[in-house]
């Protein structure tokens, strides 16, 4: 299973970027709002995140309403760089302008989904990418992951050469809380985590690593002393 990023931070994308294990990023409105990123300055940071991360998608969310409006947004979105990916929330808009969009071998991205008939749509209507979320399903006290591999079984019973330009569907397991959601993801089978930059340092950390080290490091200073 991938590991992308699920933040617009530009220092949090480099310092993951730097551990050599990163495949990706996601962005949203909200986590681009969080950045303290301005309307007039949305397309120039995505063009900002697409270098620091060249030949890896960098998912770019459109915020337009209407299908044509996606696919004008999706446009120029996907004209920024070459691994952009247009992300759009499923709906009836979305679907048509994702059909639209893979007929033109733009990559699409379709957040938002909490359901397998949602991701099928998606994945008939040509996304490439569809990101079933997690963890607002466990905020609503219901289970994100068994939700998660109902939409893994569902697409992976099905061949979707023909549907976009790469013919294939990833699952970006999404709404990514904690290392458990990333370890029942790639029980699953599901190809790609996002992961928050918090939630990626837990994935890393932990304390028998930090126990054994610590020893190791007082053995050494005592050979060194001997
Ligand atoms: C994924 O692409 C979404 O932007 C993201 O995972 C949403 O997660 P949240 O539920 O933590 O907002």
């Amino acid at each position: 299973m991938k590991f992308f990023i699920d933040t617009a931070d530009l220092d949090e994308i480099a310092e993951a970027k730097s551990w050599g294990c990163l495949a990706g990023v996601t962005t949203n409105p909200s986590l681009y709002m969080k950045t303290g990123g301005k309307l007039a300055d949305f397309e120039g940071h995505m063009l900002k995140i697409a270098e620091l991360c060249e030949g890896l998608p960098v998912s770019a969310e459109s915020t337009a309403t209407t299908a044509e409006g996606m696919v004008e947004e999706g446009r120029r979105l996907a004209a920024l760089a070459p691994n952009i990916v247009v992300k759009l929330p499923v709906c009836a808009e979305a679907l048509a302008a994702t059909h639209q969009l893979a007929s033109e071998d733009i990559r699409v991205n379709m957040t938002l989904v909490f359901s397998p008939t949602q991701a099928l749509l998606a994945a008939n209507a040509g996304a490439r990418y569809i990101s079933p979320f997690v963890g607002r399903f466990d905020d609503i006290a219901e289970d994100g992951i068994q939700q998660l591999a109902n939409v893994v079984a569902c697409l992976g019973n099905y061949d979707w050469s023909g549907k976009n330009v790469d013919d294939r569907v990833e699952v970006i397991t999404a709404s990514v809380r904690t290392p458990n959601h990333v370890t029942q993801a790639a029980l699953l089978g599901a190809d790609i985590a996002t992961v928050p930059f918090a939630a990626l340092k837990k994935c890393l950390a932990h304390p028998l690593t930090e126990r054994g080290l610590a020893q190791f490091e007082a053995d050494w200073e005592k050979v060194k002393n001997a």
